[in-house]
């Protein structure tokens, strides 16, 4: 009774039944391909937990070359839980990338930017983007070796961009070298720039969610007319029972495999043999490793590699203007080639970086499985029909 009183009370001051009828009022398509929609929920429930466990980490972290590793140490030996929190926040982090990438390929294989969701892809690859830049930025922090020598390779690879590398690693390092000056920098895009983006791109892709409802996949919607259930209760409870199950994952894993620390940062050692990059960077990393040395009208190999990879960044970002036939004839099979040629180049060239196949296995599985549950939804279907 009180509760009721209470949601009375705020409901005259800001009308949450307004908002109560929106969501009463959202449907989601059912149909052969559904269970890719949960795929942005689960993105958003890991975006949530870097938020949670990244500000208990704030409490206790000090950005500075003396004292960041350090830091971490008392987080994991002297604070109650803190190695569980940094193991958490570590684990999430991938998690939260590799639900963003398969989000990112789902929609893009189902052609969900079709207009009017132009924006909604934008929004999201930039969000992409952004989690990547968040991975970059928090690798340092700990200051320890690995992440030191990591950092270097990647800002000297940032130097290799024709007429503005050179800039770009000394605005990335904050001078010449990576230094103190570089974890402070670091910090500062770690916990205030990228959050702030990422916070507002969030909330309008979220927003442009909402405006467009769920799209239909040009190929389910030739079948004629989609089944819908509802937002509230039905998809929302769906969705929570995912993030259920995600948060029982996240824990396992960051209970039974600790984030390791490594040993401390030290500029002036020598390089360890393994440094490599996070596993959502190796792809490109290990592109570069194969590119021969030499020169092509004057620009390095490596150069040219670099900005092909800027370029095909920047087309994917376009995508939804690119591809015409997609709304012209509701089919865009060279669009689809491009995509499947872009995960297959992805998850080829990570094992080969890591030198295993098992991303690969990885890979099949869940694209067969999808293909049978997809090809068993269709048949449900036909025989309600
Ligand atoms: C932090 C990253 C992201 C979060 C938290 C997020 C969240 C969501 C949520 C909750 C939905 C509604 C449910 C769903 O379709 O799964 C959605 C839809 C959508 N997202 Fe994302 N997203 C992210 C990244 C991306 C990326 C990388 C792309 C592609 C470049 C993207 C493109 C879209 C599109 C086009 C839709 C509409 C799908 C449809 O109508 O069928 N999003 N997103």
């Amino acid at each position: 009774m009180k509760l009721r009183a209470v949601a009375q009370w705020l409901d005259d001051r800001i009308g949450l039944a307004g908002l109560r009828h929106v969501a009463e009022k959202k449907t989601v398509p059912v149909h052969r391909h559904t269970p890719w929609y949960y795929l942005g929920g689960m993105t958003l429930f890991f975006f949530i937990i870097q938020v949670m466990t990244g500000i208990l980490l704030m409490l206790y972290y000090r950005p500075s070359a003396q004292e960041a590793y350090e830091s971490v140490q008392f987080i994991l030996t002297q604070v109650s839980f803190g190695w569980l929190i940094r193991s958490i926040h570590s684990w999430s982090a991938n998690l939260m990338i590799a639900a963003a990438l398969a989000h990112l390929f789902t929609v893009l294989f189902l052609k969900a930017y079709r207009p009017p969701r132009e924006l909604t892809w934008m929004t999201g690859f930039a969000l992409l983007i952004l989690a990547m830049g968040f991975g970059f930025s928090g690798y340092l922090l700990p200051w320890n070796k690995l992440a030191y020598f990591a950092t270097r390779v990647g800002t000297d690879i940032a130097a290799q961009v024709p007429f503005i590398g050179s800039f770009m690693r000394r605005f990335l390092r904050g001078g010449d070298y990576v230094t103190g000056s570089t974890l402070s920098r670091f910090y500062g895009w770690h916990v205030a720039i990228l959050p702030a983006l990422s916070t507002f791109l969030l909330l309008l892709h979220l927003i442009l969610v909402q405006r467009h409802g769920m799209s239909v996949p040009p190929s389910v919607e030739k079948e004629g007319p989609t089944r819908t259930m509802r937002f509230m209760p039905d998809f929302l409870l769906r969705d929570l029972f995912g993030w259920t199950l995600a948060l029982a994952a996240l824990a396992a894993l960051a209970a039974l495999y600790p984030w390791e620390l490594g040993e401390k940062a030290d500029p002036f050692a020598s390089a360890p043999a393994n440094i490599r990059p996070e596993w959502y960077f190796m792809a490109m990393f290990q592109a570069l490793k194969f590119v021969p040395g030499g020169e092509i009208l004057g620009l390095e190999n490596e150069a040219i590699l670099i900005l092909g990879f800027g370029a095909i960044g920047t087309l994917a970002f376009l995508l939804p203007f690119l591809d015409r036939g997609v709304v012209k004839h509701g089919k865009s099979p060279v669009f689809t080639i491009l995509g499947a040629l872009a995960l297959a180049f992805f998850v080829g060239m990570t094992a080969i970086g890591y030198k295993a196949w098992w991303p690969v296995g990885v890979a099949v599985v869940v694209a067969g499985s999808g293909w049978i549950a997809g090809r068993g939804m269709s048949a449900k279907r036909a025989a309600e029909r």
